[in-house]
């Protein structure tokens, strides 16, 4: 089974308020996309890596990545959205492709047992994601800010990336969303509303998304944790 890795990276990073597109940002001595595609040099995957960047910056994506990747990357330009962004990614990748990962270049401390464990859930299964249990209480509001309902906290799983499904399966799927209109923030979700059983495999705190400024001071907290 031919496995490939897409990377969506093509998001500006506005949370983080940064003056540079998100996953150029210094994690430690080396750009944060580059620190992510380091945790899949074990993995069993077909190159090049997909990589999506913001429109006009692939040569510059080129120029930052390359050197530092452990594969070869084909840079391809994304959309408005990261679902677009996925789309356009999974379009580009070449036809012979069972599997693919999807993981953000936000989480750039993804640990490469759970890049293996959700690959193979996703072989057995069609379609898997980490997802780590809430610890918080997680409340529903109503458009004025007050409490609309909270549910069981004991149902309820942070998403995470990685995600891998069958090729055909979540090509299906995105553009079954394009057509229909359905938007989401993750792919397994789409997958699930078209139909498939997508399993959760249980994520890990440090697989942090770098979002925040707070989580990116945490990210290089934890980045250098590592190397000492
Ligand atoms: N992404 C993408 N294309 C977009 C938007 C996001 O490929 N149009 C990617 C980001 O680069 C990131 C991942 O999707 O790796 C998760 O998105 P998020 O954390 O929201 O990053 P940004 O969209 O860059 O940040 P913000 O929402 O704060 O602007
Ligand atoms: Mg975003």
């Amino acid at each position: 089974m031919k496995s490939a890795l897409l990377v969506p990276a093509a998001g500006l990073g506005l949370r983080l308020g940064w003056d540079g597109p998100k996953a150029l940002v210094d994690l430690g001595g080396a750009p944060m996309l580059a620190v992510t595609l380091s945790r899949f040099a074990a993995a069993d995957l077909t190159p090049p890596a997909v990589v999506t960047v913001p429109p006009g910056q692939a040569a510059g994506f080129d120029r930052a990545v390359s050197a530092l990747s452990p594969f070869p990357c084909a840079f391809v330009e994304g959309g408005a959205e990261r679902q677009d962004s996925v789309l356009a990614g999974l379009e580009a990748l070449p036809d012979f492709t069972d599997l693919v990962v999807i993981h953000d270049a936000a989480r750039p401390l993804v640990s490469p047992e759970m890049v293996q464990a959700v690959m193979d859930a996703a072989r057995e299964h069609g379609a898997a994601t980490a997802a780590l249990p809430v610890t918080d209480t997680i409340l529903q509001a109503d458009a004025e800010a007050f409490l609309a309902d909270t549910p069981d906290r004991s149902l309820l799983w942070a998403c995470q990336t990685p995600q891998a499904f069958r090729l055909d399966l979540i090509l299906e799927a995105h553009r079954r969303a394009r057509r229909e209109g359905w938007r989401t923030t993750d792919d397994a979700t789409l997958a699930r509303r078209a139909g498939h059983p997508v399993k959760l495999v249980r994520g890990a705190q440090e697989n942090l998304k770098v979002t925040t400024p707070f989580d990116l001071r945490l990210a290089l907290r934890l980045r250098r944790e590592e190397k000492a």
